[in-house]
C-alpha cells in the first residue's frame, strides 16, 4: 500500500506509557522516511507535540468546532526527555493544555445549563460542605506518624518455571494523611504491592502495619479503586455506593448513612445522576462512582490502581481534579499506582519510583514540594514543575532497558531521598 494520506485514530491510546513511547518513535521514523501527509487523532498533548507540525484542538460537541491551529516549531528529532529543557516546549504544552481545559469547562457549563432547564431533574443539594459526622467518627485515630508501615515486603509467585520473586525489600512508612504516588514500568510489580497492602494477595515476607495493626486479609478500612470499577450494573449509582456504606457504619442512623452516600456522590459530580443505573453510565461516570464509593467507606487507607488508566486524557484530567478535591476534604491516607508522570506529580506528597522486576523494589523517592491545592494549569506555570517531571522521566528511562542494566547504576535496596530544589 502506498497511500497519499495516512489517517490514524488514537492508534496508541490503549497502550501503556512505555510501549506508547516506543511506537511513537517508530511512527516518527516511518514518517521521516516517506514524509506522507498524516492526520493523527490523539488525546495526548505530549504525543501531539512530539509528532506533529500542527495541532488543531476540537472544541467538544454537540456541534463540535475546530479550535485554533498551534504550530509546533520544535526542531526534529524531538527527544522526549531533552524536550523538557526547552522553554518553547513548556510554553506550547501549557498553551495547548490550557486551551483544552478551558474548552472543556465551557462545554461543561453549557451542558449544565441545558440540564437545569430540563424538567424532571431534582438535584439533591448537600446542606453543608462539612464532612458527615459518621464519617469523622470512623476516621478518627491517635496515630499520625508511621500510620502505614510497609516493612521489607516480599512477594514470590509459584510459576511453572519455579518460584518468581516479583517484589522484595519493599519498605515504606507513611504518615497519616499522606498521599503517595507509586510509579514504575508496566509489569514491575506495582499492582502486586498494592494488592498486598489491600490484603488481597498474601505477602511472602516482611510485614504491613496500618494504624498499629497488622494487615491480614482484606477489610473495609482499606478501600481499593481499580482501573474499571466493579459496580452492580442493575443498581443505581446511589445503591452501589450505599452497599458498602450500610456495612461500614453499623451505628449510624439511615439518615446519616444516606448523608454520607449523597455527600460523596455530589462531591464527584454525580448529584444529578445518582439515580441512574450503573449500566447506563459512561466509563468516566462509573469511575466517579468508584471514587465516591471508596471515600464513602471512610477508609483508613485508600488504594488506587491506575484509576484513570482506561480513560481519555481529558476525562482523566477531570477525574484527577475530582480526586484531589475530595481528598483535600477528607485527607485520607492514600497510595495511587500510576504510570503517568504528570498524574504522579499532580497528586502526590511523595513519588515512590519502583525498579523493574523480577526482584523489584523502591529505587528512588521524590518529595513533591509544590504548593497545594494544585491544578494542572497552575502546575504548568510553576518554575519547578519540569524539574520534577524530568527527575521521574529520567528514572523511568534508566529502567527502560530492564532491571539488569539498571541495577548496576542504581542502589536498588536503599531509597534515596531527594528534594528537587536548587
Ligand atoms: N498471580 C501471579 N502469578 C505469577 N506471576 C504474577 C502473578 N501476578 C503478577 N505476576 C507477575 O508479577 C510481576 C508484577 O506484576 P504486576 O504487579 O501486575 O505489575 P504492574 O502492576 O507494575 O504492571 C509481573 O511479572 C507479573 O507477571
Ligand atoms: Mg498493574
Amino acid at each position: 500500500m502506498d497511500p497519499d494520506i495516512l489517517l490514524l485514530d488514537e492508534p496508541l491510546s490503549a497502550l501503556d506509557a512505555l510501549t506508547r513511547a516506543k511506537l511513537q518513535d517508530e511512527l516518527e521514523a516511518i514518517w521521516e522516511k516517506d514524509r506522507k501527509t498524516v492526520i493523527l487523532v490523539t488525546n495526548d498533548v505530549d504525543e501531539a507535540i512530539l509528532l506533529a507540525d500542527r495541532i488543531i484542538p476540537l472544541n467538544p460537541g454537540p456541534r463540535a468546532t475546530q479550535g485554533p491551529s498551534f504550530a509546533v516549531t520544535l526542531p526534529r528529532p524531538r527527544d522526549r526527555a531533552a524536550i523538557n529543557h526547552d522553554p518553547a516546549f513548556k510554553a506550547l504544552r501549557a498553551e495547548v493544555t490550557n486551551y483544552l481545559i478551558e474548552a472543556g469547562n465551557l462545554a461543561k457549563k453549557e451542558n449544565a445549563g441545558a440540564q437545569r432547564a430540563a424538567p424532571n431533574v431534582t438535584p439533591i443539594r448537600v446542606k453543608t460542605l462539612e464532612l458527615p459526622k459518621a464519617y469523622l467518627q470512623a476516621a478518627a485515630s491517635p496515630v499520625t506518624r508511621k500510620y502505614v508501615e510497609i516493612f521489607e515486603v516480599k512477594k514470590t509467585f509459584a510459576t511453572p518455571k519455579g518460584p518468581l520473586t516479583a517484589v522484595e525489600n519493599f519498605t515504606l512508612n507513611m504518615d497519616k494523611g499522606e498521599f503517595v504516588s507509586l510509579i514504575g514500568h508496566s509489569g514491575c510489580g506495582k499492582s502486586t504491592v498494592l494488592s498486598m497492602v489491600a490484603g488481597l494477595t498474601p505477602i511472602s515476607g516482611g510485614g504491613i502495619i496500618l494504624d498499629n495493626r497488622e494487615v491480614s486479609g482484606a477489610g473495609p478500612e482499606r478501600a481499593v479503586v481499580f482501573q474499571s470499577p466493579s459496580l452492580m450494573p442493575w443498581l443505581t449509582a446511589r445503591e452501589n455506593v450505599a452497599l458498602g456504606v450500610d456495612r461500614v457504619y453499623p451505628h449510624a442512623t439511615p439518615a446519616e448513612r444516606r448523608d454520607v452516600v449523597e455527600y460523596y456522590l455530589e462531591r464527584v459530580g454525580l448529584a444529578d445522576a445518582m439515580h441512574k443505573r450503573a449500566s447506563d453510565l459512561s466509563n468516566g461516570m462509573k469511575q466517579r462512582v468508584g471514587i465516591a464509593r471508596a471515600f464513602a467507606l471512610s477508609p483508613k487507607l485508600l488504594l488506587l490502581d491506575e484509576p484513570f488508566g482506561m480513560l481519555d486524557s481529558l476525562t482523566r484530567w477531570d477525574l484527577q481534579e475530582v480526586l484531589m478535591e475530595v481528598w483535600k476534604r477528607s485527607q485520607v491516607t492514600a497510595i495511587c499506582v500510576t504510570h503517568d508522570v504528570d498524574e504522579a506529580i499532580l497528586l502526590a506528597d511523595r513519588i515512590v519510583m519502583m525498579t523493574n522486576g523480577p526482584n523489584a523494589t523502591i529505587g528512588r523517592i521524590l518529595d513533591v514540594d509544590l504548593p497545594l491545592p494544585r491544578t494542572r494549569a497552575q502546575l504548568l506555570q510553576h518554575p519547578d514543575y519540569y524539574r520534577y517531571r524530568e527527575e521521574v522521566l529520567q528514572f523511568l528511562e534508566e529502567f527502560e532497558h530492564g532491571a539488569k542494566s539498571a541495577a548496576s547504576n542504581t542502589n536498588a535496596t536503599t531509597s534515596i531521598k531527594r528534594a528537587a530544589h536548587g
